[in-house]
């Protein structure tokens, strides 16, 4: 059974540094090892595909000494709360959005959140599983975290219930978004107000029309049903949205040594299944949103697309400071992006 509210405000509470000092390493439980993954997402999309195949594969590789419970769709915790809670130790595996690494203090994470950064998948893999990437994934270890693997969910779209051809389009939108700073600037240089919300509460505020529009990779657009609450949708692929698989880092060190190869493999299976239904869902999930026919799909001419580009580029630099000028140095070396063309 996934946690309820109350019971996860109580783990959070109760699970101070003293009782997590004083609690068992998995190791030495009794009976089979539990390893908790939280994630916000639904159970049909990349991410809750891979947990689900990380699930199943660590039950079958272990001969059932280790299972993994999910729980997904912002079951167990949302947004922000999954990381703190993850440093707690109240839950041992999470995939969170880069996104969401600011607030942690490594706002260098935001560097995937920048508009226009990735022209495609070859260009993202250059970062992610090149030195950059290595290099991400070890600042981790000083907030107690493993990170164990970049996940991708997609490119992200704009929607609204108004047509959005232009920048001037999104003047006075309120749009949702994730809590980074980037995206946050993203949204100022279109104009629009920025509004942070749990990804679990998207929908309804969609819904009850708290916020305008928002942003997201199509398979989340979709599995949320946000095609009943946005009449338009334009294919901008303007951003990357992806995931680090995370573990708290005294779960993983206290794991046994066979489980935490069973579990590593798992996770190496998963990885390949989240990158192929990324690409698979991208297209499937934009096909579906066709066909339900609520939302008007916009594919912008080059034209409008280089206006996009030319109203968000001045948000690489406005945010060079805050990602880290070295890094984006080397990132840019990967990606081939320049901040500075007009
Ligand atoms: C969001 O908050 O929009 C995403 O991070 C949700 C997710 O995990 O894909």
């Amino acid at each position: 059974m996934p946690p309820s509210p109350r019971l996860r405000a109580l783990a959070l509470a109760a699970l101070g540094a003293a009782a997590l000092a004083a609690a068992p390493a998995p190791a030495a439980a009794a009976g089979p090892i539990v390893i908790r993954f939280s994630h916000v997402v639904a159970v049909d999309t990349p991410k809750g595909q891979a947990a689900e195949h990380v699930r199943r594969r660590v039950a079958e590789l272990t001969g059932g000494r280790a299972r993994v419970e999910v729980f997904p769709n912002g079951t167990g915790y949302k947004d922000q709360e999954e990381i703190q809670a993850l440093q707690l130790g109240a839950v041992d595996l999470l995939a969170p959005s880069l996104s969401k690494f600011g607030q942690l203090g490594l706002r260098e994470f935001e560097a995937f959140d920048l508009p226009f950064l990735f022209d495609d998948e070859a260009a993202l893999r250059r970062v992610t599983e090149g030195p950059v990437g290595r290099e991400l994934l070890r600042r981790l270890d000083q907030k107690g975290i493993v990170g164990l693997a970049f996940w991708d969910s997609g490119f992200k779209s704009f929607s609204a219930n108004r047509p959005l051809r232009s920048p001037e389009d999104f003047r006075g939108l309120r749009m949702r978004i994730q809590a980074s700073g980037v995206i946050d600037a993203q949204m100022r240089a279109l104009g629009a107000l920025p509004q942070v919300l749990p990804f679990p509460s998207v929908f309804q505020a969609l819904q009850a029309g708290v916020v305008d529009g928002t942003e997201n990779p199509i398979s989340n657009f979709w599995t949320q049903g946000m095609n009943r609450v946005q009449r338009h949708l334009t294919l901008t692929r303007h951003g990357y949205l992806g995931y680090v698989v995370i573990a708290n880092r005294r779960f993983w060190d206290g794991l046994p040594r066979d489980v935490r190869a069973a579990l590593e493999q798992a996770l190496g299976e998963a990885t390949a299944l989240a990158n192929r239904l990324a690409r698979e869902r991208a297209e499937a999930d934009l096909e579906a949103v066709r066909r339900a026919g609520t939302t008007e799909v916009h594919v912008p001419t080059p034209a409008e697309r280089r206006r996009f580009v030319q109203a968000l580029r001045p948000v690489h630099q406005a945010m060079a400071d805050r990602i880290g000028r070295d890094l984006l140095r080397d990132i840019y070396a990967a990606t081939g992006f320049d901040p500075t063309a007009p």
